[in-house]
């Protein structure tokens, strides 16, 4: 199974254009969560997730997700970028990746066989932001016990059908189904 997380408001923005081309080209099981539209809270920074196996204790619109993520092969987190960082929406969820680690550091993880994270930015220059990319990238890799490949998608116009495009959407999409 694929988990696909979006995290832009925006129904028919960059992201969420890129995800929908993805999400049809790969044949595996896709389960979706939208974090615009839930009910998230930030990591209260109680510390019960290094007292025990299990991920977040919160109660909260991502319960389901932590569980799916559990049988999940392969994940992808979308996101805009908001002030050179990532958006709010997916800063909560990606703090609450502090779960997914033990009191030594060790991922609880051992299933996932790849992620993306995938961003889009107004501006066109795609190193521009690249090394604040790279440090989510590599936390992430290690929370989650996985390589993540790090897609940028840059520039304000509308997706069109280039090559560089089409590159990146063959790209993840190949990662995905490997
Ligand atoms: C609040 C806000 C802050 C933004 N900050 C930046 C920024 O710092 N750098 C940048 O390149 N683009 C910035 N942008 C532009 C978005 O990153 C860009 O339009 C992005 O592709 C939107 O993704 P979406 O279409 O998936 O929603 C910002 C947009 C908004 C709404």
């Amino acid at each position: 199974m694929i988990l696909l997380v979006r995290s832009s408001g925006r129904k028919n923005g960059k992201s969420n254009q890129l995800l929908n081309r993805i999400k049809s080209h790969v044949e595996d099981e896709v389960k979706e969560y939208d974090l615009s539209q839930m009910n998230i809270k930030g990591c209260s920074g109680c510390r019960a997730c290094k007292k025990s196996i299990g991920y977040c204790v919160i109660a909260d619109d991502l319960k389901p997700f932590f569980e799916d993520l559990n049988e999940a092969k392969h994940v992808i987190y979308a996101s805009p970028n908001y002030m050179g960082e990532m958006s709010g929406q997916l800063k909560l969820l990606y703090d609450r990746h502090y779960s997914m680690t033990d009191l030594q550091g060790k991922s609880k993880i051992n299933h996932l066989k790849s992620g993306v994270l995938l961003f889009t930015q107004g501006y066109e220059n795609e190193l521009y932001y690249k090394d604040i990319y790279s440090n989510y990238q590599s936390i992430l890799s290690r929370q989650l016990n996985t390589p993540f490949a790090l897609v940028i998608y840059g520039g304000d116009e509308l997706l069109s059908d280039t090559i560089s495009v089409q590159e990146k959407i063959n790209g993840i999409v190949q990662i995905l189904c490997d």
